[in-house]
């Protein structure tokens, strides 16, 4: 494979310069971390399946009208994306009692939430993504009121887009995390995209009938094997076999490629033109 730059590596992902100005590549790790990256693993499978889950999910937002970075799939572990300049706040939205809002809130886990509840956090691994209010965010200028009123916008969409689908999967959306990223269209424009990543990673997904969890809360707290319920969600979306790509800790690699180039085919509908470089510096 030709060389390429590398821009950034995360805990999950590592992003590389993409094919054209504007664009980047997102290649899906299997790492996985908690708690501030206290607690560590690598597990086999978990970057096929969130790249997979991603972009399917990104795709079918894309087809609702929701604007994301999303382009396509490349390959197994990497699909391509706009470059955008991310946006440090986090957008949660709950739908049902779990996680930090229980501690923070004293909240039984499960206890459905009188509606969907949204929330802001600042994006700040040092600080630990603290939550924050609107005025936090306007006072410090980590986004604008325009940028603030889409990005809400698109997530409250965004949840209700995704319930929808779950629940018709026999999955049930707990709660999600979503990140926003700017980019500049040719006359300086401004838009809002959803980016990121949509996995079992970053929202709460529970199975419908049993209650099970199939997210990443099965690493957190050792409910069980982490790859076993990213494979159900996958499954249940209609992305992999009964089976699973994994099978005894290790992919199914034959069958994980397979798969790849379904994706990107299928998603080549929803392919745009990428725009001209920005007439503001990218960040990064
Ligand atoms: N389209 C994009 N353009 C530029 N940066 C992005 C894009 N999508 C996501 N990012 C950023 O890239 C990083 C993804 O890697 P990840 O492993 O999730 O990092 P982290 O450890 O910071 O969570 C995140 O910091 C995320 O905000
Ligand atoms: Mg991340």
């Amino acid at each position: 494979m030709a060389r390429r730059h590398r821009i950034y590596e995360g805990k999950a992902k590592i992003l590389y310069e993409g094919p054209d100005p504007g664009t980047v590549i997102q290649y899906f790790k299997d790492d996985a971390t908690a708690f501030d990256a206290v607690k560590k693993a690598t597990i086999a499978g978990k970057g096929v399946l969130n790249n997979r889950i991603s972009a399917h999910l990104m795709a079918y937002l894309e087809g609702a009208g929701i604007p994301t970075h999303f382009l396509r799939s490349i390959n197994m572990r990497e699909q391509l994306v706009r470059r955008v300049e991310v946006v440090p706040v986090e957008v949660v939205i709950r739908n049902v009692a779990a996680g930090s809002l229980c501690k923070r809130l004293g909240l039984k886990e499960g206890t459905p939430l009188p509606r969907p509840l949204l929330e802001y956090y600042f994006k700040n691994d040092a600080l630990h993504d603290p939550l924050v209010g609107e005025d936090h965010i306007f006072c410090f200028g980590w986004a604008d009121q325009y940028e603030m009123e889409d990005m809400t916008h698109i997530a409250w969409r965004v949840n209700d887009r995704l319930s929808g689908l779950f629940a018709g999967s026999g999955l049930r959306l707990i709660d999600m995390k979503m990140e926003f990223g700017r980019i500049w269209g040719e006359n300086g424009e401004l838009y809002i995209v959803l980016a990121d990543e949509i996995s079992p990673d970053t929202c709460r997904i529970w199975d419908a009938a049993t209650g099970e969890k199939l997210d990443k809360d099965r690493f957190r707290y050792d409910l069980g094997d982490l790859v076993e319920g990213y494979q159900k969600v996958a499954h249940r979306l209609g992305l992999v076999p009964e089976g699973g790509i994994i099978e005894g800790g290790s992919i199914n690699e034959q069958l994980a490629a397979g798969l790849g180039v379904i994706e990107a085919t299928r998603v080549g509908r929803h392919l745009r033109a990428v725009p001209k470089p920005p007439g503001k510096p990218w960040k990064g």
